[in-house]
């Protein structure tokens, strides 16, 4: 995510400083992380004077088999080409503007896009994937690939014309606010594989569809049909058009794709008064990120659904609720083109990263973990009221109703969010009607149900019932992953310049107009013991595992990022400079045996152009690490730098082929890259190209095993 659209301000007006007195185990830690060069102990948790039910549960954590890397962390690098290890390549795949029919204009880089094209092109900036088989004997080598379109790059859309029409001021023309709509999303596309190793979209196959942020979807779970979703073109409050800002990625046991909206409040706007969701939410107050809302001519609300500043007499007549619809996991089938994606509301509504599955047990419910990628905002799970029944896996090449299987698993259960305790626990907090609020709300009301009503109220207010119910505030929540043998979960959290020692709740003042239009608390908020350092620049990756009930875990913070000359206060994993990196994003864990061994890989969002200039920005571009845990509370025993990406791009996005074989990840708004005409990844252009996202296979030349 550059600058460009990047909006993770603090808008949290709560005062949730649950703990503060947690340096001096940090500094205890950190000794601890010091004397092993990341690789701490395991005693460590035995020197923070843990009570005895965490030690019991380390004493029960399997001893992981011996895997090691079989490559040389490469160098930072700071080119317009792709680096990757000796031994391996890197082909560039479906970048935006691929066509996927072979009929009508294909891409050149003069080409001026049209609404049409665009609605049948691969969309820009791609981010989060997922892979879906055709046939179990094919998996590695032929399939459907889901993947997010997250937002857009005006200059590279428009640049045969040389930029977007009436961007700061005026009415934007329809068809270029069609075409920028168009280029959101997700596109499923089949992707297939021939005898020498190279990859292909298959153009023309069945499977191949967009979904934009105005096709029709179906809202599902407790939001669905309530009062606040109602709008002109939907008076029963079922359906929304469009998917909007699709960051990351998760999927379903039962081979569904689950795409997250994240930085969509901001192509909406209220020139009224808001309502308490739409301010901390963060819509726009004047004019939308790309002013939408300006084009006329549309029908059914085409583009007014864009304003949300009531204007009828009731929400039946205009487009106030709009942006309820928005904000959710998405649930598509990328089997069935035919079905209608499904907004799952049951697992709340903010600016979800993205969405990833729990250790899948049968006869157990499902858990799914998601995080709100603002400063100072939450992590979430949902757990199922319906226990896994493995008769409904995935069956490829069979055509059944998966969305019914989803209605099945995720529109009712349970909604926590998390609270990370000082001394290795955590506790998740349920946000249902009949929770207690600690302290009452702020009428003095006793349950999230007497503040919201019911639980669509709750979840179109997520975060304020966060708020009330005491979760911890993280330095910006971005992807999770399960390593599927143990269960542990591991998120990064990204970066926060808004956290401070002690917070700045202490000098406010009712003069303070940025705060008081906050509401109360603080505007920074104080370190706690997952979020530790202050005016976080590097980030850090949480690892977290489930206790005896629903609402128990034990945490720690896995990997701190950092420059390799930082001080130690900082730079406590241990890094150097051939592995330090920030702002880690993208996490996949890649299990390899079935005793939950593995590779942990890191993607990094940095960013050198409009991003942030720390000591890594100035010694590399974004980059992929690999990472080798050890067991919990051992730290890493591996970490290493895979690959670097083109100058000016974040990477994101990441999976496997199941015989791990390919490694896919995308390369994210690239300055000058990929080569037109040329599918080498790795190559640096003559002169300056018209630049396209794309995704890029890294492959060993040999045909063996990515990272071994
Ligand atoms: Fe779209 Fe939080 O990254
Ligand atoms: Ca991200
Ligand atoms: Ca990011």
């Amino acid at each position: 995510m550059s600058s460009e659209i990047e909006n993770h301000d603090e808008l949290n007006p709560s005062s949730n400083t649950p703990f503060s007195t947690v340096l001096d185990r940090h500094l205890s830690r950190r000794k601890i992380m010091q004397g092993g060069l990341g690789m701490a102990c395991a005693s460590m948790f035995a020197g923070f004077g843990l009570p005895g039910a965490i030690k019991h549960a380390m004493a029960n954590t399997a001893k992981a088999p011996a895997l090691t890397l079989g490559f040389e962390s490469i160098a930072g690098a700071m080119t317009d080409g792709v680096v990757v290890p000796p031994g391996y390549t890197a082909q560039v795949l479906v970048p935006w503007g691929s066509a996927l029919s072979s009929s009508g204009p294909q891409w050149s880089q003069t080409l001026e896009l049209t609404p049409e094209f665009q609605a049948n092109a691969m969309g820009m900036h791609h981010d989060g994937m997922y892979h879906f088989p055709l046939s179990t004997d094919k998996a590695s080598s032929d399939f459907l690939l889901a993947i997010n379109h997250e937002y857009i790059d005006q200059s590279a859309l428009w640049s045969p014309k040389g930029g977007p029409t009436h961007q700061e001021e005026g009415a934007r023309p329809a068809d270029e606010v069609r075409t920028e709509i168009n280029a959101h999303g997700v596109c499923v596309v089949r992707l297939s594989k021939n005898a020498e190793g190279h990859w292909h979209m298959v153009k023309d196959d069945a499977h191949n569809k967009r979904y934009t942020s105005a096709t029709p979807m179906v809202l599902a779970g407790p939001v669905r049909g309530s009062e606040y979703v109602k709008t002109a073109w939907s008076p029963d409050g079922t359906r929304v058009r469009g998917t909007n800002n699709n960051c990351a990625s998760g999927y379903t046991p039962w081979g569904t794709y689950l795409t997250c909206e994240e930085n969509w409040p901001e192509v909406f706007i209220n020139t009224g008064e808001m309502t308490d969701d739409q301010r901390r939410l963060g819509l726009r107050d004047d004019r939308g990120r790309y002013a939408w809302e300006t084009a006329t001519g549309g029908a059914q609300g085409e583009f007014e659904r864009f304003n949300n500043t009531p204007s009828g007499d009731s929400a039946l007549q205009d487009y106030r609720n709009e942006a309820r619809g928005f904000g959710y996991v998405v649930e598509i089938d990328p089997y069935a083109p035919n079905s209608s994606a499904h907004k799952r509301t049951a697992l709340g509504r903010f600016r979800h990263e993205g969405c990833w599955p729990g250790k899948v047990v049968e006869g157990e419910p499902l858990t799914f973990y998601t995080g709100h990628d603002a400063r100072n905002e939450y992590i979430y799970k949902f757990v199922s009221k319906k226990r896994w029944r493995a008769q409904d896996a995935n069956r490829p090449g069979e055509r059944y109703d998966r969305h019914a299987i989803g209605d099945s698993y995720m529109n009712e259960g349970t909604l926590y969010v998390a609270r990370f305790g000082s001394d290795g626990r955590g506790e998740w907090l349920a946000l249902t009607p009949d929770s207690t609020i600690p302290g009452g709300g702020p009428k003095g009301e006793r349950t999230l149900g007497d503040v919201f009503g019911d639980q669509a109220g709750i979840i179109i207010n997520t975060c304020d019932a966060s708020d009330l119910m005491g979760a911890t505030p993280m330095d910006r929540p971005e992807w999770g992953t399960v390593d599927p043998g143990t269960g542990d979960v591991f998120m990064s959290l990204t970066n926060n310049s808004k956290r401070t020692a002690h917070g700045t709740e202490p000098e406010y003042t009712e003069s303070d107009a940025s705060a008081e239009a906050l509401g109360v608390g603080y505007k920074t908020a104080p370190v706690n013991a997952a979020n530790p350092r202050p005016d976080n620049e590097y980030g850090q990756v949480l690892r977290w595992r489930e206790g005896a009930s629903a609402s128990s875990f034990t945490w720690e913070v896995f990997l701190f990022g950092s420059a390799a000359d930082a001080s130690p206060a900082v730079n406590r994993s241990g890094l150097t400079e051939a592995n330090q990196f920030a702002s880690p994003d993208g996490l996949w864990f890649d299990q390899r045996t079935d005793e939950g061994a593995g590779i942990l890989w890191i993607e990094t969002d940095n960013g050198i152009d409009k991003g942030r200039t720390n000591a890594v920005a100035e010694a590399t571009n974004d980059q992929v690490l690999a990472c080798i845990p050890g067991a919990l509370g051992e730290g890493y025993t591996e970490l290493k730098r895979f690959a670097v990406g083109p100058n000016a791009c974040e990477i994101t996005g990441i999976f496997a082929t199941p015989d791990r074989t390919a490694l896919f990840i995308n390369i994210q708004h690239p300055g000058n890259w990929p080569v037109p005409g040329s599918n080498d990844a790795t190559a640096i252009a003559n002169g300056q190209v018209r630049p396209r996202a794309a995704t890029v296979v890294i492959q060993k030349s040999d045909g063996g095993k990515i990272g071994v």
